[in-house]
């Protein structure tokens, strides 16, 4: 097992082996990486129609291919310092039973299996290609046996999770207020839960597949502001720290 400051150097070092993941896992020699990263967030934006031809669950789980990985590679390569303070918060607060909801490419589920604060993770991701991506990356870190990959949240069988990460999630889902109230239900009251949100499709339409309906919206603020408590922490970013409001 790793210390926090050791983790938090192997990801500003080279997101944990991420290209060399890749290129084992892809059929992408090193020289075709680059450009294959360079591209990747704007053919994942062209692959939308950009209106509602399909649900965001459709979208990602049959459409997106290894579109998504690529593009989720870029953004963890080139914006370290923003993945790393959100590797620091979740240091701060995972324990024990760990569900990372809508992993991606697995940083954060990798460096909570690394902590060891942590018993376990249980990977949760609608698209099959991730899934089995971060469970080549999870074996070939040696974490194969504190990671658990799954479909859905019922899928992992767990009542009650001690941490919840869902980060670049939310603004995904077709009812991210829905997503809250399940959350709350596999909350313990001591439980946290890590979120941030981006209800916005970009200037020029970069994100075409976020979700910024005000009606949505403002329902996911109604449910966030009614059943979680903010917990204060330092690091400058938009990401949030809660618990479960105590109804008695
Ligand atoms: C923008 S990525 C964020 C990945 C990761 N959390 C990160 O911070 O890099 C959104 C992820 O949510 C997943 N996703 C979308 N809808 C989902 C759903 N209904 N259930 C589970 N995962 C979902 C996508 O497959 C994708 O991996």
């Amino acid at each position: 097992m790793k210390n926090h400051g050791t983790i938090l150097n192997h990801f500003l070092t080279d997101g944990f082996d991420l290209k060399s993941h890749l290129t084992g896992f892809l059929p992408i020699d090193e020289s075709n990486l680059n450009n294959f990263l360079e591209n990747a967030k704007m053919e994942l934006a062209n692959l939308h129609p950009g209106d509602s031809s399909y649900g965001n669950s459709e979208f990602y789980e049959q459409i997106v291919g290894d579109k998504h990985l690529a593009d989720l590679a870029a953004w963890h390569l080139t914006s370290k310092e923003y993945i790393a303070n959100t590797l620091r918060l979740q240091q701060t607060f995972s324990r024990n039973l760990v569900l990372d909801f809508g992993g991606g490419i697995g940083t954060h589920a990798l460096a909570n299996a690394m902590s060891e604060n942590v018993k376990h993770v249980f990977f949760v991701d609608i698209n099959q290609t991730n899934r089995d991506f971060v469970k080549y990356r999870a074996s070939r870190l040696g974490l194969e046996n504190k990671i658990s990959f799954h479909k859905s949240i019922e899928d992992t069988s767990i009542e009650k999770f001690d941490s919840i990460i869902c980060l670049d999630v939310l603004e995904h889902l077709n009812d991210p207020g829905e997503q809250l109230e399940i959350f709350h239900e596999i909350m313990k009251s001591e439980s946290k839960a890590i979120f941030n949100w981006y209800f916005y499709k970009g200037e020029k339409n970069e994100y075409p597949f976020h979700i910024d309906d005000e009606k949505i919206v403002k329902n996911f603020f109604q449910i966030l502001q009614s059943k979680f408590l903010e917990l204060f922490h330092p690091i400058l970013i938009t990401t949030r720290v809660y618990e479960k409001v105590k109804l008695d």
